[in-house]
């Protein structure tokens, strides 16, 4: 069964993101609301979507949020919305009987993900299936770090990692001006950072048990702080370093795992015009392999998510979601970066990173 969804969120993000991928994924999904604060900002995103979705319907404001709660043909939907009001968004729909899938972060802060989580599962044993919450953070479903996944089988011990984020979030960048990152503990470095500690834990195949870290504030145009530089020991002993910049006049993105026996690395980049990820392995010697994976995780991600929610209609409880998109694996995320922030107050101070 093609599930039916309702989009609650007329940004920046939905307009430039969802709407186009969501037309690519018409095959697996119908979106038959859109829902905004206000009245013009969903009828401006409805027209966006009309030609895929020709009988979208717009609501607005909280008496429109009470009617896609009870409105039973819509079976999920997607939370992009501002990052301190997506949990309590998502909690609403998700009582309600709706399957979740709601943008990053997953939450505020570890102790919002906590308290959403023993919420979420105080309802569940109340009804006859189990609402998914998924979270979009796109990462886990890149086919680069599925790739650096399995080319860690063969790098022998793991030796050291290095993850360099040197991003380009300037004010020609369309959320360089977005108020509530402004507002939020941790600004771009949280923001943004969840996916870079998503790639990481991904490749390593390991948690991060523990963290130092300092931290700066440099850009005055940027909310605090600007810059990070933490070391980190992952569950296994592999020690590493996290160095993010949240503008740089030359951005640079990679993560570099080293072994006794090779080297993999997962670097940004563009090929032939198309914006990626070049997975490189080198097995000393001096030679390299090296494959480009164009971006596709967006994709990817929400169309597992389509395809849990028709499975869960197909057969009610027995269904398992995509463990890769859980609430679970990205509050994770979180916790890695709350606790370099941490640690970063008390000057580099040793902080455990919180488990879930
Ligand atoms: C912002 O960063 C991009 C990418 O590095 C660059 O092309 C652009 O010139 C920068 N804009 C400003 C205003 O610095």
């Amino acid at each position: 069964m093609v599930p039916q969804i309702a989009l609650l969120g007329a940004g920046i993000f939905v307009r430039t993101q969802y709407i186009p991928r969501l037309r690519e994924l018409a095959d697996y999904v119908i979106v038959k609301t859109i829902w905004s604060r206000s009245e013009e900002s969903a009828r401006a995103a409805a027209e966006l979507a009309r030609d895929f979705a020709p009988d979208i319907d717009c609501k607005w404001g909280e008496g429109g949020l009470d009617d896609i709660a009870q409105d039973s043909s819509i079976h999920g939907v997607a939370v992009v919305l501002a990052g301190q009001i997506q949990v309590d968004v998502s909690l609403r729909m998700l009582r309600a009987g709706k399957h979740v899938i709601q943008e990053k972060p997953a939450a505020e802060s570890t102790s919002e993900a906590e308290a959403a989580l023993s919420n979420y599962g105080s309802f569940l044993n109340s009804r006859p299936y189990q609402p998914i919450w998924a979270v979009a953070e796109n990462y886990r479903f890149e086919p680069a770090f599925a790739e650096a996944r399995k080319m860690m089988e063969n790098i022998g011990d793991m030796m050291n990692i290095q993850v360099v984020i040197e991003g380009s979030m300037n004010s020609s960048n369309p959320y360089f001006s977005s108020p509530w990152r402004r507002k939020l503990y941790g600004g771009f470095i949280l923001d943004m950072g969840v996916h870079f500690i998503a790639g990481l834990r991904m490749v390593a195949g390991f948690e991060v048990a523990t963290v130092s870290a300092v931290s700066s504030h440099v850009d005055s145009s940027l909310p605090p702080p600007d810059n990070l530089c933490s070391h980190f020991k992952l569950t296994n002993g592999c020690p590493g370093i996290f160095v993010m910049t949240v503008s740089s006049p030359s951005p640079k993105i990679y993560w570099r795992f080293v072994g006794s026996k090779a080297t993999v690395q997962v670097e940004r980049g563009v090929v032939n015009k198309q914006h990626g990820y070049s997975v490189l392995f080198f097995p000393g010697g001096g030679s390299c392999q090296s494959s480009f994976f164009p971006f596709s995780g967006v994709n990817e991600e929400l169309k597992a998510f389509f395809h849990d929610i028709s499975q869960a209609l197909d057969d009610g409880s027995s269904h398992e979601p995509d463990p890769r998109s859980s609430f679970i694996e990205a509050a994770r995320d979180v916790a890695v970066l709350e606790a370099m922030l941490e640690s970063s107050e008390r000057d580099g101070a040793p902080a455990a990173v919180k488990t879930f």
